[in-house]
């Protein structure tokens, strides 16, 4: 997709206001919205905003190197791609395209159980392994058949989300008649879609098959992407404990990492069978409204698993400087959900390579002035709470 030259997307909020005018709205709306009166999605933002960084001076930062290990594999700086489902509804094949992107920039992508493109796509179009994103399904044989296509396409980790017992409930989805497969919901968004002729375009007319290419073997009708949630709707299984991650653990040989984990008792308990780490996750304010944000809890979860497991967070991470603030907190690493597909939606892979740039050297900025050289050095010395009102001395002091 062009670009005009009177505005040229630099940060993750330019993202998302450039691509507000090209996607239909209840596919905005289907990434940008949070569940229930989306508090949880603000207080994600808005816990970053409170956590001020110390600059420091004086200090030689002529070395400044952003790169780490994450999940073990050499990282270009401490960022991966979040699991997203039906990116590639948002631009065409786009999980081709983040796996791309996210190789150019040097960091890893996770690809979505319900992404459009399949496994298989995705490794055609990968130089190196990326994570594979697994819902359990209330079937366990589909469940084995994802794992070994995930384990066939050479994915190095196993990212499993736990926070998704039942769906939350996404109220813009409703009012946009996203989950509506009747003709009331077919009318609603064939009104929104006629709106963005770019968009049936590319993606709409040029961009199929959109199905959720993983699963096409096991639903009923896979070209019916509306029947294909439903049946995803069916498979999600609340039943699933500690007993399904150890028997996960006794059949994936890759890194498993635990995603959606907010309590340090929980952390614990993942670790204690077998996931190599957890990722401090409310999915984004999609679930449960009112939980609080994941970067309060990431402290305590680090202080739980501490030494036996490495913590990533993600929710809220718009910047490299929020990148930072993670680290300083403890993280190994943070993922970006809406940032990623905002830019590739707005303006292809170049652009979401230029966002990941932009991360990059905001997070090398910071480090530099807050008088650090290496990721290893990035800690919690570093980070000051912003009162909500400065603290002026009284009038006359
Ligand atoms: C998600 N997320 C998600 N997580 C997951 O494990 N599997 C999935 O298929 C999806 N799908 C999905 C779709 C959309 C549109 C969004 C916005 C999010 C959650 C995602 O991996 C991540 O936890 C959040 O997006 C992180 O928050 P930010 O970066 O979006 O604030």
């Amino acid at each position: 997709m062009g670009r005009t030259l009177d505005f040229l997307p630099v940060t993750s909020a330019d993202h998302r206001r450039w691509v507000e005018r090209r996607l239909p709205r209840f596919l905005f709306d289907y990434i940008d919205g949070g569940a229930n009166d989306e508090l949880t999605l603000a207080a994600n933002l808005e816990a970053f905003r409170r956590l001020g960084l110390r600059q420091r001076v004086l200090r030689d930062v002529s070395a400044v190197d952003t790169t780490t290990t994450l999940a073990g594999e050499p990282a270009a700086m401490p960022l991966a791609l979040a699991p997203v489902g039906l990116a590639g509804l948002m631009a065409r094949r786009g999980e081709v395209l983040g796996v791309r992107a996210a190789e150019a920039a040097g960091i890893p992508f996770t690809l979505s159980t319900v992404g459009i493109c399949s496994l298989r796509e995705v490794r055609a179009a990968a130089a190196k392994p990326f994570w594979f994103q697994l819902y359990m399904l209330r079937d366990r044989t589909a469940v084995r058949r994802l794992l070994d296509g995930a384990a066939e396409a050479g994915c190095t980790t196993l990212v499993f989300t736990v926070d998704l017992a039942v769906a939350g409930l996404r109220q813009r989805d409703v009012r946009n008649g996203m989950l509506d497969g009747g003709l009331r919901g077919k009318l609603f968004r064939a009104g929104q879609i006629l709106r963005r002729p770019g968009w049936i375009l590319n993606v709409g007319l040029r961009g199929g098959p959109h199905h959720f290419g993983s699963l096409v073997d096991l639903v009923a009708v896979p070209t019916d992407i509306q029947a294909s949630r439903v049946w995803m709707g069916t498979q999600f299984d609340p039943g699933v404990t500690l007993k399904d991650i150890a028997w996960l653990r006794g059949i994936w040989k890759g890194r498993l990492l635990l995603k959606g984990i907010l309590e340090p008792e929980d952390a614990s308990a993942a670790v204690e069978v077998g996931a190599d780490g957890v990722i401090v996750s409310n999915h984004g304010g999609r679930q449960l409204d009112s939980v609080a944000p994941s970067l309060a809890k990431l402290p305590g979860v680090v202080q739980a698993v501490a030494g036996r497991a490495e913590v990533l967070l993600d929710g809220g991470v718009r910047s490299g400087l929020d990148v930072f603030k993670a680290v300083a907190l403890g993280a190994r690493g943070v993922l970006i959900g809406r940032p990623w597909v905002w830019a590739l939606a707005g303006s292809g892979q170049s652009g979401l390579e230029d966002l990941l740039g932009t991360f990059r050297k905001e997070l090398a900025v910071a480090m530099a002035l807050c008088g650090v050289n290496r990721i290893g050095e990035v800690g919690p010395e570093l980070l000051e709470v912003l009162e909500a009102a400065p603290p002026w001395p009284a009038a006359g002091a």
